[in-house]
């Protein structure tokens, strides 16, 4: 399995603060944002990764990653998404990199508590088709909402007005290799972007789609409140580990010690 983080776009949302960076070089806590989304992948035993990124400030991310010391790695792949045609545009400039192989693409801005290890493990099993995971959460119109019947997700819409469920779709998605040949079928939306809830719906409608619930908390951090809710869950919690009890005990701040 491939990894890809997915590392582009304007970053509006958080205007001025990306007048001059790019989104996913912030800090979130004590590292900068991109750091977490490629430390899920490396946890989830995935080591052969692509960072796609552009704009004006996408030189910076060779400047900080290197070739990946950081994370254990000896070598990042890298490519430059031209324009801002939306995730599933960026998405489409892995395809090369990917080959034949499956792939699990995470956003730039998705950072989580735990790790994907089972779901990667479930994914090789299931051989084909996609998995999305899923969160539960009280501001479900920010995102891509699932809609569950049983075992199954039946649609996903994208920022829906009266959303079907709580249930977020969040920003990692395990895929086979016929997610590019979805990419060439979508149309922009209504914000002019490739969707990436459309080629899910792809895998939908095929059949070929099964979900997760995440365990731990999960949070984006594109937004000024998702930002700061990121930076302070990471600064109390921690983020990416990898066995939730081990961790537990190393954060245990013995009785009387100040903090
Ligand atoms: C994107 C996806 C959305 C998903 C979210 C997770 O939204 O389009 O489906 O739920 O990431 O972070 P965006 O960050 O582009 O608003």
């Amino acid at each position: 399995m491939k990894g890809i983080v997915l590392a582009g776009g304007t970053g509006s949302r958080l205007n001025p603060l990306t007048r001059v960076t790019n989104k996913h070089l912030l800090p979130i806590y004590e590292k900068p944002m991109v750091y977490y989304p490629i430390q899920t992948l490396v946890n989830a035993g995935i080591e052969e990764i692509l960072l796609v990124t552009g704009g004006r400030n996408a030189g910076e991310f060779l400047r900080l990653l290197g070739n990946g010391r950081d994370f254990g790695l000896k070598h990042i792949n890298y490519t430059y998404q031209e324009g801002e045609g939306g995730i599933a545009e960026a998405l489409g400039l892995a395809e090369y990199f990917a080959g034949d192989e499956p792939i699990c693409v995470i956003l730039g801005d998705n950072i989580i508590e735990n790790n994907i290890c089972q779901a990667v493990e479930n994914f090789k099993k299931q051989g084909e088709g996609a998995k999305i995971l899923v969160k539960e959460v009280t501001d479900a119109q920010r995102f891509g909402v699932a809609e569950i019947r049983g075992n199954h997700v039946i649609g996903i819409e994208e920022k829906p007005k009266a959303p079907k469920s709580n249930y977020a779709v969040i920003g990692i998605y395990l895929y086979d290799k016929t997610v590019f040949q979805k990419i060439r079928r979508l149309k922009p939306s209504g914000r002019g972007e490739l969707e990436i809830t459309d080629v899910n719906n792809f895998y939908i409608e095929e059949g070929k789609l099964t979900y997760e619930v995440l365990d731990g908390w999960w949070t984006d951090a594109g937004t000024f409140e998702s930002l700061l809710r990121a930076n302070n869950l990471v600064a109390e919690t921690g983020a990416n580990k990898m066995s939730p009890k081990k961790n537990d005990k190393q954060a245990k701040v013995p009785e009387g010690v100040a903090r």
